[in-house]
């Protein structure tokens, strides 16, 4: 379905003391497509990215998921109603293995009762096998097979943004923002990483990316929203961005 919004900012604020980190920004996510966030350093763009997911409180406006008003669930409400991020620095549990690190991105979560938990188990079992043939086939489709059982501590720095992305993914999320997924790594694996986002996109994935990386912006996005000192400059894809002069240099001059 085009032209259906998956998720939307309506005048989003969140200062940290004096510095006004995301400063009534309204912008939103075509369902369906691929769409970037860019600005420089300190824009506040990891700051949205938080609001949106739930991991951090708004100070004012609203959010909302597929027409859903959002704003006041936390983060796990979010993320059951398919709204799943990834953090500019991989967040891996570095002492668990591999499996278990895609295993723990569906545990219950708080809210949920360990009575409930109990007198469910016979089904739980029967999730809990689903989710392992889940967890298999993902670890294949990101190429994480062979390390399966590795403790994610030992991953190189690749690696770890690939099970980062395969973590997101676990839940089947609808909504996925990824907070720069190719920062520090090289070459070649941004061009894996960028075909994973791709194939999510085609898979019918909605997702929002924070990127630097210009090159991988222009590949992906078909439209791509500019924020500058917690506010949006502009929206659009990236040819009409570059006809904007403040746009030009706010960012793309830098
Ligand atoms: N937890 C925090 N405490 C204080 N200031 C913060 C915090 N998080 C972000 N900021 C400030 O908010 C601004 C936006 O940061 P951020 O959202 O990380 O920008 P970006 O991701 O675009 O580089 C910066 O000035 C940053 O220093
Ligand atoms: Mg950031």
């Amino acid at each position: 379905m085009t032209g259906e919004v998956a998720l939307e900012a309506v005048d989003l604020r969140r200062w940290y003391g004096g510095v006004r980190a995301v400063d009534g920004c309204s912008f939103q996510v075509p369902r369906g497509q691929i769409t970037g966030l860019i600005g420089p350093n300190g824009a506040g763009k990891s700051t949205a990215v938080s609001l949106l997911a739930g991991s951090i409180r708004p100070d004012g406006g609203q959010i909302s998921l597929l027409g859903r008003d959002i704003t006041r669930l936390p983060n796990w409400q979010r993320a059951r109603l398919g709204l799943i991020r990834t953090f500019q620095v991989s967040r891996e549990l570095p002492h668990m293995t591999v499996l278990d690190n895609l295993m723990m991105a569906v545990t219950p979560q708080p809210g949920e009762s360990l009575w409930s938990a109990l007198l469910r188990r016979p089904q739980w079992r029967r999730a809990e096998r689903e989710m392992l043939v889940r967890a298999w086939s993902l670890l294949e489709e990101f190429g994480l097979a062979p390390m399966v059982d590795e403790y994610a501590e030992n991953l190189s720095g690749g690696q770890k943004r690939l099970l980062e992305m395969a973590r997101a993914v676990m839940p089947d999320p609808k909504v996925l923002l990824l907070d720069e997924p190719v920062a520090g790594v090289n070459p070649r694996l941004i061009n894996e990483i960028a075909g994973h986002i791709e194939r999510l996109r085609d898979e019918g994935m909605t997702i929002l990316m924070v990127e630097h990386e210009l090159s991988v912006v222009e590949r992906l996005c078909d439209s791509v929203i500019v924020m500058a000192q917690g506010r949006v400059l502009d929206v659009g894809p990236m040819h009409h961005l570059r006809q904007n002069q403040a746009v030009v240099e706010a960012y793309l001059a830098g």
